[in-house]
């Protein structure tokens, strides 16, 4: 048994990578699945596609592979976080589709709350803040929008799940109910500084803990497929959500390193050690990973829109037809210009929490054109990435010093990547393996199964592909950012 599975169930995709015991990606396989939008700003997985799409990718990937079962030693699952499941114990039938991290629908609970007062003693146990990002909120709505849901949650009837429980309650044939600490600390309803669910959080939101799954270890045992998937039972051992297996993936295991991943959205963890850091700059604090029992925190910025920018070029403008177009776009466009967009379709993330929100355009001329578009879209995610910046250099002077190590779709993006380094004012990173997020899921399981060097010697391998130094002269890099934070101010003062 030589290879490691990882499944990555994304927001827009499922994947499926097998490594050898180098870590070395073997063969692939990815499929797209349907989102729902039922309402405005609503956004809707429906839990077979999630389920269905993760089975036939890692078959196939074990299969393009030229593998069998039998030379699996392990899975790792990482997932888009926060999403939200709930289902029938004893039928493992969901209730409702799965809300989406993206969705809004509970920005109104989390206003009363805020309101009311809860947002201080919430952020200071589970790093978070009131926002309808976050599963908590989420799942009160099920309950209280489901006949009969919150009875049948008293009785024990019915599991919650983020996507990876979702998928190891499959996987196993129902026989686990369980989640790791870094999904957990998604939810708001986790204490991350004493590492267990919170009582009093669950009894605010009305949510009973009979529905909540037991949490584990990053690589810790979350049981055994069942033996009809792949043909023998194969033990899973590797679970983390999307972002923190990519910090694992970049090897960011010392206090003070820092990863961005641009994928839908950009999320910057900044690993802070043993220790949770409050963020004084709205920035969460997070688990980076638990292993053996001992935590590692991180603090996170948490972009919504930064990929999704791109799709919003091809599918709503409909100036490009392949993202790989938006960068020669971006180059042509005119430098006499300054075209400056705010994407905040869903509203904006840290560090200003707007979920009211929507997105704006500064700058328009009548020769504003397809290319000026393009190069503020991928603007727009070095300017966000900047906010993110600023608020952690204040937390943790520490970053500022600090390399930024990048990878997801948008890495690949020399001209993106320039202008981000660029805009930082800081050396980025990329490395030779952007597939990080699978990298450090697989990692993760091979750890578990006794495959995998220890993190030191895993993050001596970790190999650098090209760095971006920023060559944008200081007084230019200042004030086109302090342009774009009016902009930004601008954007907030026009949701009143
Ligand atoms: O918090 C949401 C995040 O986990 C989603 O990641 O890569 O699916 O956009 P991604």
């Amino acid at each position: 048994m030589t290879h490691i599975l990882a499944i990555d169930q994304g927001t827009t995709s499922s994947r499926a990578i097998v490594f050898d015991a180098g870590l070395r990606p073997v063969a692939s396989a990815q499929k797209e699945f349907p989102q729902h939008f039922p309402a405005s700003g609503w956004v809707e997985h429906d839990p077979s596609d999630l389920w269905v799409s993760v089975a036939g990718v890692a078959r196939a990937a074990v299969e393009k592979a030229g593998l069998h079962a039998g030379d699996i030693a392990a899975i790792g699952i990482t997932n888009q976080r926060e999403t939200t499941l709930i289902w029938d114990r004893r039928t493992g039938k969901p209730l409702h589709r799965a809300i989406v991290w993206q969705d809004r629908r509970t920005a109104g609970l989390c206003d009363r709350l805020k309101a009311e007062g809860h947002e201080p003693v919430i952020a200071a146990r589970t790093g978070l803040l009131l926002d309808p990002y976050f599963s908590g909120t989420k799942l009160g709505w099920l309950l209280d929008n489901i006949d009969g849901a919150r009875d049948r949650a008293k009785r024990g009837e019915l599991a919650f799940g983020t996507v990876d429980s979702w998928l190891i309650w499959n996987l196993t044939g129902g026989r686990v109910h369980a989640t790791d600490a870094t999904n957990a600390a998604r939810t708001l309803l986790y204490n991350i500084v004493e590492n267990r669910w919170d009582a009093e959080i669950c009894a605010l939101l009305d949510i009973p803990m009979a529905l909540l799954p037991e949490v584990r270890d990053c690589a810790g045992d979350y049981g055994t497929t069942r033996a009809d998937l792949f043909g023998r039972e194969i033990p899973i051992l590797g679970v983390a959500g999307d972002q923190q297996a990519a910090t694992v993936g970049q090897a960011c295991f010392a206090p003070g390193m820092m990863k961005s991943t641009y994928g839908t959205g950009c999320f910057a963890l900044l690993n802070t050690g043993e220790k949770m850091v409050a963020s004084k700059n709205r920035l969460l604090s997070t688990i980076a990973y638990r292993l053996d029992g001992r935590t590692t925190y991180a603090l996170e910025g948490s972009i919504f829109i930064a990929g999704a920018v791109v799709q919003w070029l091809r599918d709503g403008l409909k100036i490009i037809r392949h993202a790989a177009e938006t960068q020669p776009l971006a180059e042509a466009a005119d430098p006499a210009q300054e075209l400056l967009l705010v994407p905040a379709f869903t509203g904006l993330g840290a560090p200003y929490w707007r979920p009211e929100c929507r997105g704006a355009v500064f700058g328009l001329t009548r020769n504003s054109g397809p290319a000026e578009f393009a190069r503020a879209a991928l603007e727009s995610v070095g300017f966000q990435t900047r906010d993110l910046l600023e608020a952690m250099r204040a937390d943790w002077p520490d970053a500022a010093q600090g390399v930024l190590r990048v990878d997801g779709g948008m890495a690949a993006s020399d001209w993106t990547m320039q202008f981000l380094a660029d805009i930082l004012g800081a050396p980025v990173d990329r490395p030779r393996v952007t597939e990080t997020t699978a990298l450090g899921a697989g990692y993760l399981a091979g750890l578990g199964a006794g495959l995998c060097p220890s993190p030191e010697e895993f993050a001596r391998d970790w190999a650098l592909e090209r760095r971006f130094e920023p060559i944008m002269a200081e007084a230019v890099r200042e004030a086109r950012y302090a342009r774009w934070q009016r902009a930004v101010q601008a954007t907030i003062a026009a949701a009143g």
